[in-house]
């Protein structure tokens, strides 16, 4: 598979085939995920990875459907996903170097780099994904035992696509192009 191919096939998959991914396939996406940049080189993410199905549904316990957090349903199409990688962001590393202020910005830029990465790295292995934000912060922290440096950024499901998935409609990129300065 082509880069070209990669991106262009790369979708929000939300609904996997009953069938299991093996280690060293999760191990290679880590792998591309550790190789993003980051800002200082800090490498700021740690990854959770979870196969146990009571664990996956109490993590699916703290997510949510659209902006309601309190009142939205539980993302139960997640469930279908063989495995979930949970990626981690370190706010006290970036601190240290950055200060507070700008480690607010940082800890997402860099943790959204090395999500990336994996979503596309999941294609190029015949494998899907979804990028996964909608969780409750401090719930979900609290179900993975996560120290108080460390924030959950993102849930990844991993496995086979079981849906044909066509892609979705995105702007016409000669609108959001621009030559020298922004022009309206
Ligand atoms: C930061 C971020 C958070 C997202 N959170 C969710 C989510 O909680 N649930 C979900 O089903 N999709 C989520 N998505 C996926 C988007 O809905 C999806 O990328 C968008 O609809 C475009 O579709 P595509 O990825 O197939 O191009 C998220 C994507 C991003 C970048």
């Amino acid at each position: 598979m082509n880069f070209n191919d990669i991106i262009n096939e790369r979708r929000s998959v939300r609904s996997y085939l009953e069938k299991n991914v093996c280690d060293s396939l999760i191990y290679k996406i880590l792998e591309y995920g550790h190789s993003a940049p980051s800002a200082g080189n800090i490498q700021p993410w740690e990854f959770i990875i979870i196969r146990d199905e009571d664990r996956k549904k109490k993590i699916v316990d703290t997510t949510y459907i659209g902006n309601d957090s309190v009142n939205g349903k539980s993302q139960d199409w997640l469930l279908s996903a063989p495995v979930f990688i949970v990626i981690c962001g370190n706010r006290h590393r970036i601190e240290e170097r950055y200060g507070k202020e700008a480690a607010k910005s940082i800890l997402y830029l860099d943790t959204s780099a090395c999500v990336e990465n994996m979503l596309l790295g999941a294609v190029y292995l015949g494998l899907a994904s979804c990028y996964v934000s909608g969780f409750r912060t401090k719930e979900l922290s609290e179900t993975l035992s996560l120290p108080r440096d460390y924030e959950p950024i993102a849930i990844i499901p991993i496995g086979y696509s079981s849906e044909v998935c066509f892609k979705r409609p995105k702007i016409d990129i000669k609108e959001i192009i621009h030559y020298e300065k922004f022009c309206k």
